[in-house]
C-alpha cells in the first residue's frame, strides 16, 4: 500500500465496528492518524440481518491503539441528529478538531420494491442518505468553522450508478449520495473542505454475507441475470476500498473533489 503521512491529523469514521468502517479506521491509523471510530452497535428493528455491536467497536478501538493512534469509539446512529451531534462534540471535546470524515456507515435490507413496506423504505433513506448528509452537516460546519479545509469522503456503491434489484430503496440511496457528494463539493470547496465518493462493487464484509442470506430466491436470480459482473475476477477486500480513503483524503487529492470514484472490478464499464 502507498505510505501516506496523516501525522496529527484526526479522522471520524462510521460504521467502524466491522466491515470497510474497521478497515478504514485502522488503515488512517496505520499512517499516523488519530482516530474516533463510531457505530450504531446494535441491531434494528428493520435490518434483516446483523449489525455490528459493542465488542466489535471496542476492538476497532484496541486495534486502531495497537497501530499507534489515539483512538475513541462513540455509540451513535447516523440518523439521529441528536446522536452525530453528540458524537461530533464528544470528538471535538478529545482531539480539538476533525480533519477527515469517512462517512461509511450503511445497510442493505432486501425486499422487492413493489413488496417493502414504508417502514423498510425509510430505514434505508434515513440511514444510507439522510446519515450521510447529517454526519456530513456536522463535521462540515466544524470544518468551515476552523478555517483550515478538510477532506469528506462518502461510501456511495455500485448501486449509486446502476440498478440493484432488491434493493431498490438502497440503489435510490446511494444515486443520491453521489447528488450529496457533488452539492456539497461545491457548497464547501470555498473552505477548502473536498467531497468525494467511493462506489464499491461486492466487498467480502458481513454486509454481502447478509444479503446473500435474506433475498429472496426469485430476486436473487433476477440479480444474477441483471447483473453488474465484476471483470476483474477475484473479491474486493475491505482493504481496497480503504486504499481509496486514503487517497481521497490525501494531499496527492487536493484537486479531486465532486466525484465518484468506482473501485468495482469493472463493475460499471459495460
Ligand atoms: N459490502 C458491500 O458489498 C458493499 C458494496 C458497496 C457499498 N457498500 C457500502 O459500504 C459501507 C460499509 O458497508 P460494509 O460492507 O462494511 O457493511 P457492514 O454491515 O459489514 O458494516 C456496516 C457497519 O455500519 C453500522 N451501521 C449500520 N447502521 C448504522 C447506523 N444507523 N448508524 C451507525 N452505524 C450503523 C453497522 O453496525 C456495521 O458495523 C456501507 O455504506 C455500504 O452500503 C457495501
Amino acid at each position: 500500500m502507498v505510505e501516506y503521512d496523516f501525522t496529527d491529523a484526526v479522522v471520524f469514521v462510521t460504521g467502524a465496528a466491522r466491515g470497510q468502517g474497521r478497515s478504514h479506521a485502522l488503515a488512517y491509523a496505520e499512517h499516523g492518524a488519530d482516530v474516533v471510530a463510531t457505530d450504531i452497535c446494535e441491531t434494528t428493528a428493520e435490518s434483516k440481518y446483523e449489525l455490528g455491536d459493542e465488542t466489535e467497536l471496542d476492538e476497532t478501538v484496541e486495534l486502531a491503539r495497537d497501530r499507534g493512534a489515539e483512538a475513541i469509539g462513540v455509540q451513535m446512529d447516523v440518523s439521529s441528529e441528536e446522536d452525530v451531534e453528540y458524537a461530533v462534540e464528544t470528538a471535538l471535546d478529545e482531539f480539538g478538531k476533525i480533519d477527515v470524515l469517512a462517512n461509511n456507515a450503511g445497510v442493505a435490507p432486501v425486499g422487492s420494491l413493489l413488496e417493502m413496506d414504508e417502514e423498510n423504505w425509510d430505514h434505508a433513506l434515513d440511514v444510507n442518505l439522510k446519515g450521510m448528509w447529517l454526519c456530513a452537516k456536522h463535521v462540515g460546519q466544524h470544518m468551515v468553522d476552523r478555517g483550515e479545509g478538510g477532506r469528506i469522503v462518502n461510501t456511495s456503491s455500485t448501486a449509486g450508478m446502476v440498478a440493484s434489484p432488491g434493493l431498490g430503496h438502497y440503489t435510490a440511496a446511494k444515486h443520491g449520495v453521489l447528488g450529496l457528494t457533488k452539492t456539497l463539493a461545491v457548497e464547501l470547496a470555498p473552505h477548502d473542505v473536498t467531497v468525494n465518493a467511493v462506489c464499491p462493487t461486492a466487498v467480502d464484509t458481513p454486509m454481502t454475507g447478509g444479503i446473500v442470506e435474506s433475498i429472496d430466491e426469485d430476486i436473487a436470480e433476477i440479480a444474477e441475470q441483471s447483473g453488474p459482473d465484476n471483470l476483474l475476477d477475484d473479491i474486493v477486500q475491505p482493504e481496497d476500498i480503504s486504499a481509496a480513503f486514503l487517497w481521497l483524503s490525501s494531499d496527492d487529492a487536493r484537486f479531486v473533489t465532486g466525484i465518484g470514484l468506482p473501485v468495482a472490478a469493472g463493475a460499471t464499464a459495460l
